[in-house]
This record gives structure tokens, C-alpha cells and sequence, in this order.
């Protein structure tokens, strides 16, 4: 893995923010500029990390492996599908929503679809709660979900469609069921 010009660029100026010794800091924005440049982070990714910022391979393991933004396996050319699986959305339904996953995509989390285009995997509350049950798709939240309507998007997504993000069913939270 090596970070293209502009990227290394970038990854030194942010480095260069900090004092003397303190260089780890840069941590996760070098992280999420690697992610952002392969689709997700290798070891070769966090390896190159890693030694630009004096820090030994584990250490960026560590970080790399506690948030849920970072992949450490390859995700679909489309989308990673991101199931909420805490209490608010598992009452809502998060189980039925992963078996549509299981269903359209692969019966594993972080495992490719059969195309290639898709995967996913259950992760912790993601702060969206009251429009419970949601998912995140790559930037985006898609909340109020049903099995109907997550079959959908990715049928969309599919097809090179963007479905709106949001609540899928027109509610916000600041509004009466
Ligand atoms: Fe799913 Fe909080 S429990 S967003």
C-alpha cells in the first residue's frame, strides 16, 4: 500500500499538526484517508500508517479494530450495509432486517455478495434511536426501516439508484407518530 501524491500530501499536513512526539495522534484521519483511498484498510494500509507515524503495527490494529467506520475486510464495489443491532432497533426489528441481508447479500457478515457489489454486518447503536429500526449505508442513515423497504434499496443500489436517505417512512423524530 502506498498513499497517492495527493494523499500523502495531505497525510503529512495533518501529521504536521501536532508537536514533536505526538505524531500518533493523526491516527485515525490517516486511517480513514487510506480507507477512503482502497475501500477499506489492509494491513498493508495500516502497516504504512503505522510507520509513518512511529507506531508499532498493533497499536493501529487496535484502533483500527474498535470503531465500526474502519473495514478490515474488502466491502462491496456498492455498499456496506451496516444493520443496527442495539435495543431500540433490535425491539424494531434489526433481526428481520439482517435476514434480508442474509438473504440478498450473504448469509455472513463481511462477506461479498456473489457480484461483489454488496456486503454488511451488524454494529452497535449508531445514535439514531427513536427511527428505530435503521442502517447505515455508506454516509448515510436509512431509518424507520422495514423488510420491504431495505429490500428495496439495495434492489436500487443495484441498479445504480441513490435512494434517498432519511427516515424511509417521511417521520423525524421532532414529529408525532
Ligand atoms: Fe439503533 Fe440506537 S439502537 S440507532
Amino acid at each position: 500500500f502506498a498513499f497517492t501524491d495527493a494523499n500523502m500530501a495531505w497525510a503529512e499536513a495533518q501529521i504536521s499538526k501536532y508537536p514533536e512526539g505526538r505524531q500518533a495522534s493523526a491516527i485515525i484521519p490517516l486511517l480513514w484517508r487510506a480507507q477512503e483511498q482502497e475501500g477499506w484498510l489492509s494491513r498493508p494500509a495500516i502497516e504504512t500508517v503505522a510507520d509513518m507515524l512511529g507506531m508499532a503495527y498493533i497499536r493501529a490494529l487496535e484502533v483500527a479494530s474498535f470503531y465500526f467506520m474502519f473495514q478490515l475486510q474488502p466491502v462491496g464495489s456498492v455498499a456496506h450495509i451496516q444493520i443496527c443491532g442495539t435495543t431500540s432497533c433490535m425491539i424494531c426489528g434489526a433481526e428481520d432486517l439482517m435476514a434480508v441481508c442474509q438473504d440478498k447479500i450473504a448469509a455472513k457478515p463481511h462477506t461479498l455478495s456473489a457480484d461483489g457489489k454488496f456486503s454488511w454486518e451488524e454494529v452497535e447503536c449508531l445514535g439514531s434511536c427513536a427511527n428505530a429500526p435503521m442502517a447505515q449505508i455508506g454516509k448515510d442513515y436509512y431509518e424507520d426501516l422495514t423488510v420491504t423497504r431495505l429490500g428495496e434499496i439495495i434492489d436500487e443500489l443495484a441498479a445504480g439508484k441513490v435512494p434517498v436517505p432519511g427516515p424511509q417512512n417521511g417521520r423525524y423524530a421532532s414529529e408525532p407518530l
